[in-house]
């Protein structure tokens, strides 16, 4: 039992050495004693990165959602299983019980069976955070059909690229979204994203903001006149352990987003026990993940890592500046709420706005404190640590991926003792090193480099769907026998690591993954424009902002700059979603390009940081004579 719950530093040292010295039969321990299986596994593990394939619990039968709901009625049944807080304060919080839980995601089930919807049918999620994307998201496991939830900020191009990428049949939306004091027309993004999505049949649409909106007669249907009519009672679909659970798109530095494949029983096993032990959850604590269900934070820390241990966690709705920017407080206040895991991104912009705002709330509730998505600055890790925490609640840095499924690097609170920028030692089980550019392993202390896992851990995500060639180019192609995680990392004297950020062009903006290619696309659309380079500046609060160097077709173009800037930011918004709009665009003569063509991107960056000590030897380029211009001109 000990393994389930570390309590000392030296315990996890002794369960860590367990993990990795024999990791099958600790995770066989792990998964016996804590999951409700209709029939265990034959075989625990086997893998190779070289294919690459890895497989847990193999054999293995079960649901995720009767271990996240059904087997917690008997002793937790009138427990609060969700509890929503909307938009607006003054529309009071709900609280969903595990036994109500239960009854609405059997009556999603039952609606989406009546629909069509098969065991192994995609079904994709484009709702707000509103209690039906948790059940949405649930009632697809329910039945086995594999949701692939895309976050409702996307654009409508974005929406369809990924229904179509997964051949999805059935989506569910909502009529739209309360945002802050705005409102926005979720429906309306559908209907043109679908407009190039010949293979959804059915739109399921939820009511949330009243908004006169079109029904499409024979495809869109009101979901609550469905949910009402619907038995509260459906069986759960017996699954395999690696059949999908779900797929989630991430961005890449290349090419289209990849839907990154989570499989069912290593996934559940892996959030179940990283929540466990990464927030020293105990029964009865009150557990607030900020971040969307459209990310993987959400997925594997809002609803299924949580749900599994049979806690109450909080679906927030809102914005962290409504009604005012002291909102996260209050509901903390409000709730008494004991962990809390938000992005530095928003700790930045919470932290620019003074403290009175923190300390006109009661927070003594709060006992530990998490940041995930990007590197947490020192400053804005001090700021939390005295400001929200009053320097008695842990800070767990937490550092993950969307394909890793689970954190991978953190402090344990209580356990690992803190330092402000480092994620600090590895979770049990997961056996991370650092490789130089010649792919030699850098070993021993006081070493930087790429960062790669040595060994396969039970949440790893399987496969690129559709696209397995991708996967193994992408994570597994780079060092052999590794997995890489596109990151750069060091470790320091003790064995402490600190994430240092991408090596690849994903750029993170206020914890968004943004790939450089799919933006650029989107800018040279526009008529006016002939090529184009992203680059990532610091931002004093999304961590990193874009910077957009772009060439104009007829150099001597006359048409005034701003207009075009505003013009090319809207085709961004349009193409990708609002959060990739540029910050800076400098217009330019030329781009700085090696001699086979390649823009030199690290020039570009320099520059844009306006650091340009050591921009190497230019006259190797093809065109080193723009480089100065570009000097001469940066904004
Ligand atoms: C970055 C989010 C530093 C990293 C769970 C990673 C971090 C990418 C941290 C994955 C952290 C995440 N410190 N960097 N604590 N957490 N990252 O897929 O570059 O949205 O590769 O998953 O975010 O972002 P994703």
């Amino acid at each position: 039992m000990s393994n389930y719950h570390i309590k000392h530093l030296e315990e996890y040292y002794q369960v860590y050495r367990k993990s990795v010295r024999n990791p099958e039969s600790f995770w066989e321990e792990i998964a016996e004693e804590h999951f409700l299986w209709r029939k265990k596994w034959d075989n625990v593990l086997s893998w190779d990165f070289k294919k690459p394939e890895v497989k847990w619990f193999e054999g293995a039968k079960l649901n995720i959602t009767e271990n996240c709901i059904d087997r917690h009625l008997a002793t937790r049944g009138d427990k609060t299983a969700i509890l929503f807080e909307p938009n607006d304060p003054n529309e009071g919080a709900e609280h969903i019980t595990y036994k109500q839980l239960y009854h609405r995601v059997n009556q999603f089930a039952n609606v989406l069976k009546e629909q069509g919807v098969k065991k192994g049918d995609r079904v994709c999620i484009y709702v707000p955070m509103i209690p039906e994307l948790a059940i949405s998201v649930l009632a697809c496991a329910r039945i086995g059909a594999i949701h692939s939830v895309v976050f409702a900020g996307f654009s409508s191009t974005a929406l369809s690229t990924r229904i179509n990428d997964s051949d999805c049949k059935l989506v569910i939306t909502a009529d739209g979204s309360y945002r802050g004091s705005k409102t926005i027309d979720l429906k309306g993004i559908v209907d043109e994203a679908l407009e190039s999505c010949n293979g959804v049949e059915t739109v399921l649409v939820a009511k949330r903001i009243n908004s006169n909106i079109s029904m499409k007669e024979g495809r869109d249907t009101w979901l609550q006149p469905l949910l009402d009519e619907a038995s509260n009672q459906c069986k759960a679909e017996i699954m395999d352990a690696e059949d999908p659970l779900f797929i989630l798109y991430t961005s890449g530095s290349t090419g289209k987003p990849k839907g990154m494949v989570h499989t069912t029983a290593g996934y559940m096993v892996y959030t179940a026990y990283t929540f466990k032990n990464a927030f020293q959850y105990k029964e009865n604590d009150l557990y607030w993940c900020t971040a969307d269900i459209g990310w993987i934070t959400g997925h594997s820390y809002i609803v299924y890592g949580p749900l599994a241990n049979g806690a109450t966690t909080v679906l927030f709705e809102g914005v962290p500046s409504y009604p005012d920017f002291g909102r996260f407080w209050d509901i903390v206040d409000k709730h008494k709420v004991n962990q809390f895991y938000t992005a530095p991104t928003a700790i930045r912009a919470l932290a620019k706005q003074g403290v009175e705002l923190v300390e006109k709330y009661d927070l003594s509730s709060l006992k530990v404190l998490g940041s995930v998505g990007e590197p947490i600055n020192e400053e804005a890790w001090h700021w939390y640590n005295d400001n929200v925490g009053k320097n008695k609640s842990p800070i767990i840095d937490s550092w993950w991926q969307t394909e890793t499924g689970g954190i991978m690097i953190t402090p344990i609170p209580y356990v690992t003792p803190t330092k402000p920028t480092y994620a600090t030692l590895p979770f049990i089980g997961i056996q991370p090193c650092l490789m130089d550019e010649n792919g030699v392993e850098l070993k021993g202390n006081q070493v930087d480099g790429r960062l790669c896992i040595k060994f396969p851990w039970p949440s790893i995500a399987r496969t690129i769907w559709g696209n397995h060639q991708r996967y193994k180019d992408t994570y597994f192609s780079t060092y052999e026998n590794m997995y890489f995680t596109g990151d750069g990392a060091l470790r320091d004297e003790v064995g402490y690591y600190r994430i240092t950020g991408r090596v690849d062009d994903v750029i993170i903006v206020s914890g968004h993954n943004l790939g450089t290619a799919p933006i650029e696309d989107a800018i040279n659309e526009h008529p006016a424009v002939a090529e184009s380079a992203i680059v990532g500046f610091p931002h004093d609060v999304k961590g990193s902002a874009l910077y957009g160097y772009i060439t104009l077709k007829d150099v001597g173009e006359s048409r005034n700059h701003d207009n075009l800037r505003k013009e090319i930011n809207q085709l961004i918004s349009d193409r990708i979603g609002p959060i990739s709009k540029l910050e800076k665009i400098q217009f330019t003569q030329g781009l700085p390009k090696t001699r086979s063509g390649k823009i030199m991107r690290r020039i570009l960056r320099k520059i844009a940081e306006k650091d340009t000590s050591n921009l190497g030897d230019t006259s190797t380029l093809l065109n080193p004579e723009c480089v100065q211009d570009i000097m001469d001109n940066v904004l």
